[in-house]
């Protein structure tokens, strides 16, 4: 095991109906504040309205900026930043999933400085304060309620691009299961295959001696498996919601990381895809993963069988261990087909014809991932697998 640092500070408040309480938890830090969301559910939903008497009934003012994209857009970023200075803004909330935080972590470093808040994102800018971010969150997938990362894209450049920083934490988040009652399917599954992503992105490494968190990611990946289909099936499922809206959270606040080194490989092509074609990252992720895993399982064979006995409980062919680690890729593959994702590039209708493109982009002139180092002719390799 690796020595390792872990601080979470976020607060997570937990439930049905918590979010009525938001307004008394963000009084605590500004008197006035921005209200961020998305595209309508949250007005449709009745959540917006919800959130706004809570922050009335505790003498919080509030400005709004609604209209947030999934691929957060940096020019919204812009507006929000111009928003806050204007408004003497010190504290977001954001209301909403992966997309709207991430916005709101942007617009949060963006407004203490002069440059252009995409430079953070070009790394040629490190980001040392922000404004205080808090959570309303609505779709259990990206885990930024408490992650200390924002990806936001560049129409412009056709370039999505995250950024790392313990200061980007959210102060509180905010997760009712009831709130995903409302989510699509499609985003149900979305949101599972980032979830599972998370954990996979952790749990292959090459870092030794890691039982308790490969136990950990084990369990986070069954619980999904578990509860996904629960939910297709039953929307208002309750307590599948709340496992999976829980395990969502921890997947990604680097508990599941702590003493271990993890890949990022799939998430770092992910990435270039979505970036392009402006699919979901998760149904991106489904694509990605499989593809990922077939290319780089010999460099590990063990902890591929190992994934597939403890994750899919498939027994173990000790005189062929590579069978079994091969049939756990498999069994992945067919889960999230299973759940109405896309496992090919050609069933997003993304065409194979800027794969090269993708592939330079991803690793520039070194190389991206961790379990594996791969470099423009491996990424290419897997995007073709992908096809
Ligand atoms: O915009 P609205 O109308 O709210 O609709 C959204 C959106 O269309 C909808 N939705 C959300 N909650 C809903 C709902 N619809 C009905 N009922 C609800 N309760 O779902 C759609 C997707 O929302 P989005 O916020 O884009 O989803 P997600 O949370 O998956 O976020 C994806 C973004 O997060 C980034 C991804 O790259 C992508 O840009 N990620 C951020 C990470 C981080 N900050 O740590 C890590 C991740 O790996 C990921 O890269
Ligand atoms: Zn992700």
């Amino acid at each position: 095991m690796d020595n390792f640092e872990f601080y979470n500070p976020t607060k997570i408040v937990f439930g049905k109906g918590v979010e009525n309480q938001v307004g008394a938890e963000t009084a605590k830090y500004a008197k006035k504040v921005l209200i961020h969301f998305g595209g309508g559910s949250a007005i449709k939903s009745g959540l917006l309205d919800r959130v706004r008497a809570s922050l009335k009934s505790a003498g919080v003012e509030f400005v709004e900026l609604g209209g947030v994209q999934p691929n957060p857009r940096v020019t919204l970023v812009r507006e929000g930043i111009e928003l806050c200075r204007k408004e003497n803004i010190s504290f977001i909330l954001a209301v909403g999933g992966g997309s709207v935080i991430d916005s709101a972590k942007a617009i949060g470093f963006g407004v203490p400085v002069s440059h252009d808040v995409w430079d953070f994102y070009e790394y040629t800018k490190t980001p040392e304060k922000m404004l205080d971010i808090g959570v309303v969150l609505t779709i259990p997938a990206a885990g930024s309620e408490s992650s200390p990362s924002s990806v936001v894209s560049n129409e412009e450049k056709q370039l999505k691009r995250g950024l790392t920083n313990e200061i980007m934490r959210p102060r509180f988040a905010f997760m009712n299961p009831e709130l995903t009652f409302t989510l699509p399917a499609y985003q149900t599954a979305c949101g599972a295959a980032d979830i599972m992503a998370h954990i996979m992105e952790r749990y292959f490494t090459n870092t030794k001696n890691v039982e308790f968190t490969d136990r950990l990611c084990e369990s986070g990946l069954k619980t999904i498996i578990n509860n996904v289909p629960h939910v297709l099936e039953n929307p208002d499922d309750y307590n599948s919601r709340a496992e999976i809206m829980w395990t969502g959270c921890v997947a990604h606040n680097d508990l599941f990381n702590t003493g271990r080194e993890g890949d990022w490989g799939s998430h770092s092509i992910e990435h270039e895809i979505s970036a392009i074609y402006d699919v979901a990252h998760g149904a991106g992720l489904a694509v990605v993963f499989p593809a990922w895993m077939k290319q780089v399982y010999k460099h590990d064979v063990a902890r591929f069988a190992q994934f597939a006995e403890r994750v899919w409980g498939l027994e173990m062919d000790h005189f062929n261990p590579e069978r079994t680690a091969l049939a756990g890729i498999h069994r992945l593959e067919a889960f999230f087909s299973s759940i109405g994702l896309p496992v090919r590039l050609s069933e997003m209708e993304v065409p194979a014809d800027r794969i090269p493109e993708m592939a330079k982009k991803c690793t520039g002139s070194g190389t991206t991932g961790n379990f594996v180092k791969l470099d423009t002719a491996a990424v290419t390799e897997i995007l073709n697998r992908a096809k």
